[in-house]
C-alpha cells in the first residue's frame, strides 16, 4: 500500500480496521506486545522505502534512562526511533539498540542536524558522529532540524550522502511550505519528511493538506502536546476515550494515525509505552474526528522554541 492509497484507505474506517489486525492488542502482555511490531502499519514515503507510522520519541531520554527506554521500547514493538543530534543521546540511543539485540536492518532510524552543523563541510561531519554515536553504518532518515543557516550546503550534503546509500531518505523539520518549495527549485531530491509541531491544540491542517499535496510524508513532533495545555485531562478527549475505554494520550494518537500522520511520542515509563502501542483496536468515527478538529488552537504549545 503506498502512501496515497493509505489516505485514502484511512478515510474509511472499516477497511481501516481490516489491515490493523483488530484485537491483537487487547490484552497487552509482554508475550503478545512483539507482535505489534508487525501490525504498526507503514507509510511508503516518496523514494518507496517504508516508515512506521507510530514511532519511539527520544527527547530527554539520556545516559542509562535512554538506553534503557529504547531498549525495552524496541523490546516492545517499536522499530522507529527518533533522536537528534541536539538531545545529546545518540550514544543512548546507541546502547539501547544495541541492548535490545535487534537486527539493526528492522529499525527504522531517524536523526537530525543541528543549526550549529549546518552547510556541507559541517553537515557531512555532523552526519558521521551521528553515525559513531549511534554505533551503525547508516541512518533510515536524516532531517535537517531547523530551517537556519547555510540550509542549502546541508542539503546537498545529505545528497551525497543519501545518493552513495549512507541513507535511506532525507528530508526537514520546522519547515514552511515555501522552504520547502525552495528546496524542490534548487535540488534534485525532494525531502521525503517534514518533522513539525503536530496535535490537537496545533493541528496544522494546511501544512498537512501542502504535504500531502506534495507527497511529502507530516510526522508530528510532540504528538502529545507534552501533556501541556491539559492535554491528558482535556475533557473533549476524556469524553470520546470513554466510549472506547482509551485514554486521552490514546484518542490523540489515534486521532494522528487516522490522518496518515507518523507519530513519535515519547515516555520514560514503560505503561504509557504500552499505551501508546495500543492503539489499533478501536476507530475514532467521523464525528469523533470533527469534535477533536474543533479542539484546534491553531498556535505552538512550545514557543520557547520559536
Ligand atoms: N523536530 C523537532 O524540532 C522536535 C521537537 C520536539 C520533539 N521532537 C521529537 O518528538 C518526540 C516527541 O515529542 P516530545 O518528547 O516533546 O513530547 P510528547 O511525546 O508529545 O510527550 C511526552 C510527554 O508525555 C508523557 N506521556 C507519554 N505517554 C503518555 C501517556 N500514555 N499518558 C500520560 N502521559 C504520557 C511523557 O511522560 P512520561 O515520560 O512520564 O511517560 C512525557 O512527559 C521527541 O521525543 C523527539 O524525538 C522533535
Amino acid at each position: 500500500m503506498n502512501r496515497r492509497e493509505f489516505l485514502e484507505t484511512s478515510g474509511k474506517f472499516a477497511a481501516t480496521a481490516m489491515f490493523m489486525g483488530l484485537g491483537t492488542s487487547k490484552i497487552f502482555g509482554a508475550a503478545n506486545t512483539s507482535q505489534m511490531a508487525k501490525s504498526i502499519e507503514s507509510v511508503t514515503l516518496n523514494n518507496g522505502i517504508k516508515m512506521p507510522i507510530l514511532g519511539f520519541g527520544t527527547l530527554y531520554l539520556d545516559d542509562e534512562l535512554g538506553i534503557s527506554c529504547v531498549a525495552d521500547a524496541i523490546s516492545l514493538g517499536y522499530r522507529l526511533i527518533d533522536t537528534a543530534t541536539i538531545y545529546g543521546n545518540e550514544e543512548a540511543v546507541g546502547g539501547g539498540i544495541k541492548r535490545s539485540g535487534i537486527d539493526r536492518k528492522e529499525l527504522f532510524v531517524t536523526s537530525k542536524v543541528w543549526v550549529d552543523d549546518s552547510g556541507y563541510e559541517k553537515t557531512k561531519k555532523a552526519f558521521q558522529t551521528s553515525l559513531d554515536k549511534l554505533g551503525t553504518d547508516y541512518l533510515d532518515l536524516y532531517l535537517i532540524h531547523r530551517p537556519r543557516g547555510d540550509v542549502h550546503g546541508s542539503w546537498k550534503a545529505m545528497e551525497e550522502l543519501y545518493k552513495n546509500g549512507l541513507i535511506r531518505a532525507i528530508g526537514v523539520s520546522n519547515f514552511t511550505a515555501e522552504q520547502i518549495n525552495d528546496l524542490t527549485d534548487n535540488f534534485s531530491v525532494k525531502p521525503a519528511v517534514n518533522q513539525i509541531e503536530t496535535h490537537a491544540f496545533f493541528q496544522q491542517p494546511d501544512n498537512l493538506e501542502f504535504l500531502n499535496k506534495h507527497n511529502i510524508q507530516h510526522e508530528a513532533w510532540s504528538p502529545l502536546a507534552e501533556g501541556r495545555n491539559g492535554y491528558f485531562t482535556n475533557e473533549t478527549l476524556a469524553k470520546i476515550g470513554k466510549k472506547y475505554g482509551k485514554s486521552n494520550a490514546q484518542v490523540a494518537l489515534r486521532w494522528h494515525y487516522q490522518r496518515g500522520i507518523v507519530a513519535i511520542p515519547r515516555s520514560s515509563q514503560k505503561a504509557h509505552r504500552i499505551e501508546n502501542l495500543n492503539i489499533f483496536d478501536f476507530e475514532l468515527d467521523e464525528s469523533n474526528m470533527h469534535t477533536i478538529a474543533a479542539l484546534d488552537l491553531n498556535k505552538t504549545q512550545f514557543p520557547e522554541w520559536e
